[in-house]
């Protein structure tokens, strides 16, 4: 699995944390910033990771802010992209079982290291169930197909 990291510079601890987990779980990633210790825009961080994930260079993307809000909104914009904003353990279990999830969103002002780390570990390791989950999943693949101008 190839992951795809990044956060604006309300995230920038939970991703250098989650970097570590993914070191220890030998599970290869590429780090897309931010190099930053002003503000910056979180869009700007979000949409180049979503889009390498739709695109297939990596398989998942995960993203950090301030409260993982904003990452969430701008990342669910790009057509293929089924980002979960989970703050709790069972979320992070079922948006994977059930949602198929391949971008997860975390909030730094929200959650500490600790717990950021528990979600990203269940939601990196659980499959998707598929069955009926599938056919729901699908059925947002097909909205998004048959929209052009999404
Ligand atoms: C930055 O101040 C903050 O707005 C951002 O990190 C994020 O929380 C947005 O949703």
């Amino acid at each position: 699995m190839k992951v795809a990291i990044a956060s604006d510079h309300g995230g920038i601890h939970i991703r250098q944390e989650l970097k570590a987990l993914m070191d220890e779980m030998g599970i290869q990633y590429e780090d897309f910033g931010c190099e930053c210790d002003t503000s910056v825009d979180y869009p700007d961080y979000a949409l180049p990771v979503a889009k390498k994930v739709a695109e297939g260079e990596f398989d998942r993307g995960i993203l950090v802010c301030g409260t993982g809000i904003g990452m969430s909104i701008a990342a669910n914009k790009v057509k293929g992209i089924r980002c979960a904003l989970a703050h709790d353990t069972f979320s992070a279990r079922a948006t994977r079982q059930h949602n198929d999830t391949n971008v997860l969103a975390l909030g730094e002002r929200v959650i500490g290291p600790g717990l950021a780390r528990d979600i990203a570990q269940i939601w990196l390791t659980t499959e998707f169930e598929g069955g009926r989950h599938e056919n729901r999943v699908n059925k947002i693949t097909e909205y998004e197909n048959s929209n052009p101008t999404l």
